[in-house]
């Protein structure tokens, strides 16, 4: 018997359901929430208002999409954390009341972990174990991933995310929310000509709140002497940004690689769709003798595909969620 999954995600501002079958994915739809922009960052009530409009048109659309009937899905999974407690309970609910309805199991999955999944949404596989720079707007990670849903997180952020990096120094370039595909863009015809320093921290974690004073101090500092040093700069400020960002995150990626002698590397997050990211990745990859997997940017950014494929695994081994299950704001869990 096939296996039908429907995922739902809502752990943050985009609201999103997925069709899987067998481990290949039928339909992958994203409805993104426009509303956060005029304030420069998401409200989390505003999301959670957004969902409750959205779901029922999005789950339609995705199970019309993959051309199958309601009745013939195997399992709901649904993000249960980490997220915005008042997005993820809209998404919970939802999932709950479907599985109930239709009487299939309820599947609760991680967002990081699906995140890393999401190389499993469409071929060429990674091989186990591999290693998965996992970066996002609240998240940045070095997971070591041994098996489906056998993974350990062997390097973390200190304070911010590398997407929130991205997203503070866009904010005080005057750029919209999101700020990270903006700055992508900006820097392309820009050159990195402005030095900011990289942190010096042991190990395998990361820390990116130096950095963010520190264009902060530099942009101060410039626009005393000319008030319109962003706006003719704005190029190379973002190219310079973006460069120190990337090396930040490559330089752990490359340590993490030659301790653990892992050659299987992999990228996965919304941060994973920027352009200098992918680009190092494949060169320096290449150059390290790695087999790099970057994933479609339909996969990178938040979508329902990964929590479909997650919950294809766990459906394999049984592994299905009580309906008393609440969501988790800071979830470790798997
Ligand atoms: O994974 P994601 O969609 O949502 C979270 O789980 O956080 O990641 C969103 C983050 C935002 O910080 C956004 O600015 C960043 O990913 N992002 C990018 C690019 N596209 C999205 N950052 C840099 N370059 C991009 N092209
Ligand atoms: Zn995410």
């Amino acid at each position: 018997m096939s296996a039908i999954i429907l995922g739902i995600e809502s752990s943050c501002d985009d609201t999103a359901a997925a069709v899987i079958q067998d481990g290949k994915v039928l339909s992958n739809v994203v409805s993104v929430q426009e509303a956060h922009r005029a304030y420069g960052g998401v409200v989390p009530e505003v999301a959670s208002r957004e969902h409750q409009a959205h779901i029922v048109p999005v789950v339609d659309l995705a199970i019309k999409r993959a051309g199958v009937s309601r009745d013939s899905l195997s399992a709901v999974a649904f993000t249960r954390g980490p997220g915005l407690i008042g997005s993820l309970i809209v998404g919970m609910t939802f999932a709950k009341g479907l599985a109930l309805s239709l009487n299939i199991p309820l599947i609760e999955v991680n967002h990081m972990v699906a995140h890393v999944l999401a190389h499993f949404a469409e071929k060429p596989y990674p091989s186990f174990p591999f290693l998965c720079l996992t970066v996002s707007g609240g998240h940045t990670q070095i997971v070591l991933v041994r098996d489906y849903l056998d993974m350990e997180v062997i390097g973390r952020t200190l304070d911010d995310a590398a997407g929130e990096a991205f997203d503070k120094t866009g904010k005080l370039l005057g750029l919209d929310y999101p700020a990270g595909p903006h700055i992508d863009r900006l820097a392309q015809q820009g050159e990195a000509r402005f030095e900011f320093p990289e942190p010096r921290i042991e190990g395998l974690d990361f820390s990116f709140s130096g950095l963010k004073t520190s264009i902060l101090y530099f942009l101060k500092r410039n626009l005393k002497k000319d008030p319109q040093f962003i706006e003719k700069n704005i190029a190379d400020i973002s190219a310079s940004v973006q460069q120190r960002i990337v090396s930040i995150l490559m330089n752990k990626l490359e340590q993490a690689a030659e301790k653990t002698g892992i050659r299987e590397v992999a990228v996965a997050g919304g941060v994973s769709a920027n352009s200098e990211l992918r680009r190092n990745m494949e060169q320096r990859g290449k150059a390290l003798g790695w087999n790099t997997f970057i994933p479609k940017f339909e996969y990178c950014t938040d979508n329902a595909a990964m929590i479909a494929v997650t919950g294809y695994y766990k459906f394999l081994k049984g592994e299905f969620t009580g309906h008393g299950v609440e969501p988790v704001a800071r979830w470790r869990g798997k």
